[in-house]
C-alpha cells in the first residue's frame, strides 16, 4: 500500500481556455483554489487539449485564450508560489494514461455522463458529436489521478465527472491488484451555482451572461442594469420579491456585509427599495472585489513573457509528476519493459 497517510494531500483542477474567466469561475472554483493552495499541494492545469474537444474548428481560441487564463490566475490570487500552473497538452503522459484509460470505461457509460448529455444539447452537436469530446471525462480522469489529486475544486456540473473518474480508478485499481491510483472528492462551493444576467441558466461567456473578472466598471454596470429582478416592482414603494431575483444572489455570493443584505431583503420586501438604488449596492461591491484583480491583471499582462515563465516551469515540474503516475500504470498494466 502506498505510503500517502502522512503526505500533504493534493488538489488538481483547471480550465477550458476558451475566454476569460468570469465571475461564475470565481464563485465556483476560483475561491477554493485561493482559499486551500497554502494548505495543500495544488496544481491547477490550463485545459487547451480539452478545449479542442469543443473547438476543433478554432485552435486559434485556445491558443489565444491560454494568456488570458494565465493572466487571470495570477490576477485572482493563485500564486505560483503555492500552486503549480501547468499547460496541458505540453505533458504527454496525460494523453497516454487517456489511452489507457479508455479501455476502462464503456460507451454507453459515456453517453449516460448527464454533464456530458447537457454539453452535447447545449452544442447542439445531434448526432455528430466528436468521439474527443465524448471522451472528455476519460482525459480528465488522466488529468485528476496523473498527479494523485484526491481534491477537485469545481463547479457542480462536473460532479458527475469526478464520480466517472473514481469509477476508472477502481476498476484500474481492481485489475493491477493495489491501489495504485486514488479516488478523489470534488469541492463545490456551498453558494451553488451562480446564474446568469437574465436569471436564466448559468453564467456562461457562450450565452453573453458573463461578468468578467477583467470587466471595466462600464461593463459591470452595463450587466448589472440589465440583471432580472422581479418584474411585479415597478415603483420604488411597491414590495417587491427576493427569491429569483439576480440581485441578490450577487449580493448574497459577493457582498461581504451579511447583515446590511438581510436589511435590504427586508426593506425591498416591505417595500421602499427602488431596483437603482439595490442596482448601486451591487455595482459598488462588484467594483470593490473586480477592480484591485483588473488592476494586477493590467500590469501583469504587461510583460507577457513573465507570465508564459510561470507556464513553463510549471509544466516542466507537472511533466516529472505525471509521467511517474504513468510508468507506474504501465507497470500495473503490464505494459512496461518488454523490449
Ligand atoms: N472540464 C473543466 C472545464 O470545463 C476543465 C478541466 C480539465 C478540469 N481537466 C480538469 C477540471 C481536471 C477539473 C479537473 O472547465
Amino acid at each position: 500500500m502506498r505510503d500517502c497517510e502522512n503526505a500533504t494531500p493534493v488538489i488538481l483542477t483547471g480550465d477550458r481556455p476558451t475566454g476569460p474567466l468570469h465571475l461564475g469561475h470565481y464563485v465556483g472554483t476560483l475561491k477554493n483554489r485561493i482559499e486551500m493552495q497554502t494548505s495543500h499541494r495544488q496544481f491547477v492545469l490550463v485545459a487547451d487539449a480539452q478545449g479542442l474537444t469543443d473547438n476543433a474548428d478554432n485552435p486559434d481560441r485556445i491558443r489565444r485564450n491560454v494568456i488570458e487564463v494565465c493572466l487571470d490566475y495570477l490576477a485572482v490570487g493563485i500564486d505560483p508560489a503555492y500552486t503549480t500552473i501547468c499547460l496541458q497538452s505540453a505533458i504527454s503522459a496525460l494523453s497516454e494514461l487517456t489511452v489507457l484509460y479508455l479501455n476502462y470505461v464503456t460507451v454507453a457509460r459515456l453517453e449516460r455522463n448527464p454533464t456530458i448529455k447537457d454539453e452535447i444539447r447545449a452544442r447542439g452537436f445531434g448526432r455528430d458529436i466528436p468521439a474527443g469530446f465524448l471522451c472528455y471525462p476519460v482525459a480528465q480522469a488522466a488529468d485528476i489521478t496523473a498527479f494523485k489529486a484526491t481534491l477537485v475544486p469545481v463547479g457542480d456540473d462536473q460532479v458527475p465527472i469526478i464520480e466517472q473518474t473514481n469509477e476508472i480508478v477502481r476498476r484500474i485499481n481492481c485489475q493491477a491488484g493495489c491501489e495504485i491510483l486514488l479516488e478523489a472528492k470534488a469541492v463545490v462551493p456551498k453558494i451553488g451555482r451562480l446564474p446568469g444576467v437574465s436569471g436564466e441558466g448559468k453564467m456562461s461567456k457562450s450565452q453573453g451572461s458573463a461578468i468578467y473578472l477583467s470587466a471595466s466598471r462600464a461593463e459591470i454596470e452595463s450587466a448589472v442594469r440589465q440583471m432580472y429582478t422581479d418584474p411585479g416592482h415597478l415603483r420604488a414603494s411597491d414590495p417587491g420579491k427576493v427569491e429569483g431575483n439576480v440581485v441578490f444572489t450577487y449580493l448574497d455570493a459577493f457582498d461581504p456585509d451579511v447583515d446590511a443584505v438581510a436589511d435590504l431583503k427586508a426593506r425591498y420586501r416591505r417595500g421602499g427599495l427602488g431596483d437603482v438604488a439595490l442596482k448601486q449596492r451591487l455595482v459598488d461591491v462588484l467594483e470593490t472585489l473586480i477592480a484591485p484583480i483588473r488592476e494586477r491583471r493590467a500590469a501583469l499582462a504587461r510583460h507577457p513573457d513573465d507570465v508564459l515563465d510561470v507556464l513553463r516551469q510549471g509544466t516542466k515540474a507537472s511533466k516529472i509528476t505525471a509521467q511517474q503516475t504513468l510508468d507506474e500504470t504501465r507497470e500495473a498494466l503490464r505494459l512496461s519493459a518488454l523490449v
